[in-house]
């Protein structure tokens, strides 16, 4: 693009920031409250609201608590909320077959907020992670994560979720072939409409740590996962990733971490141009209100900056765990 201008003084930008109708008469990207997914982490009990320490403002909720927590997010018009378990010790295996449960956390809770909020959409992580002894989003023997066994859990879990009521699954996984043996098994088990969005450029990334300390993985996890998630140093690998698991049976695709990979928002959706999603995981989440708390920056005005990147960076949403206040704050348009 090579805008035709005339030179200075009859071209001048600052003509078009002069006044804040003026500014948003020219503005090229808008956040809106339709481009939120919200994450939420859900835990045993009822009536129990327990903090994340390294995630302020962020807590795990018993279901009862995740259904008023929906309740308020489809008054303020967030389409979906993506439900994540904290997952007592007792509950990991091996096998991670915790995962696969019906009456695991996420499908109970799944169950519980489609009958109170039918007009919301849940969304939920396929990964074994949560549930693994190891804390790894695979199967492991001999300090290997196993691909194509971990499939077949994987298979197992997708089928629960989707009969729990879940309308989009996020493989998180990252193993290879998933998002085709989901499909195919979606289809096959009558659950055609249940959509996949793909973690295709998750990337092994310092910047989860908060989140393993949500789900409680943290003291679980063995090791790294960089045999499994990309190398941070990639991009063309990226848009592999994306073009196999369009490929195999996606409806949508998402790039994790957010903001430190805007590059790679942009690149894959100018070349696919497929719904591409950022997940604002919870490091980049915990690093904005943690300068914010020390007064070092304006929290919000930072996470509403953060988030318009997203946009500008050509994704059509964002999951986020600043998604209610951020509602909030678009709806009372005092930003
Ligand atoms: C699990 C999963 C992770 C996140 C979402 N799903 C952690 C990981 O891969 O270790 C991270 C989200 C966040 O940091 O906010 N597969």
């Amino acid at each position: 693009m090579n805008p035709i201008h005339a030179p200075f003084p009859l071209s001048r930008s600052r003509r078009l920031r002069r006044t804040p109708w003026m500014r948003s008469l020219v503005q090229e990207t808008q956040l809106s409250v339709s481009d939120l997914i919200w994450p939420i982490f859900v835990r045993d009990g009822e009536g129990v609201r327990e903090p994340v320490a390294s995630l302020p403002g962020v807590d795990r909720l018993s279901i009862d608590l995740a259904v008023q927590a929906a309740e308020e997010a489809a008054t303020l018009g967030i389409p979906v909320i993506a439900l994540f378990p904290y997952t007592d010790a007792s509950n990991k295996t091996p096998d991670a077959s915790e995962a696969w449960n019906p009456d695991n956390l996420v499908n109970r809770a799944t169950r519980a907020i489609k009958a109170a909020v039918p007009d919301i959409g849940v969304m939920l992580d396929v990964a074994l992670d949560p549930y693994n002894s190891d804390g790894h989003d695979g199967l492991v023997r001999d300090g290997i994560i196993l691909n194509d066994e971990t499939l077949a859990a994987l298979v197992q879990q997708t089928l629960a979720q989707a009969d729990a009521g879940a309308d989009i699954l996020g493989p998180s996984d990252m193993m290879d072939g998933r998002i085709g043996i989901m499909r195919q098994a979606l289809e096959a088990n009558d659950f055609p409409d249940v959509a996949i969005m793909s973690y295709s450029a998750k990337y092994a990334s310092a910047f989860y740590g908060p989140f393993r300390d949500a789900v409680g993985a943290q003291g679980a996890l063995k090791g790294d996962k960089k045999t499994y998630q990309m190398d941070f140093a990639n991009t063309d690998e990226a848009l592999r990733e994306v073009a196999k698991d369009l490929s195999e049976g996606a409806d949508m695709v998402m790039v994790k971490p957010g903001m430190p990979y805007l590059d790679i928002c942009q690149r894959v959706k100018s070349e696919f141009g497929v719904p591409t999603y950022a997940y604002q995981v919870s490091g980049e989440y915990a690093m904005i209100c943690a300068a914010g708390q020390n007064g070092w920056i304006d929290q919000d005005k930072a996470m509403i900056e953060s988030l318009g990147a997203f946009k500008r960076a050509g994704c059509d949403g964002v999951l986020t765990y600043f998604a209610n206040r951020v509602a909030r704050m678009l709806l009372d348009e005092e930003y």
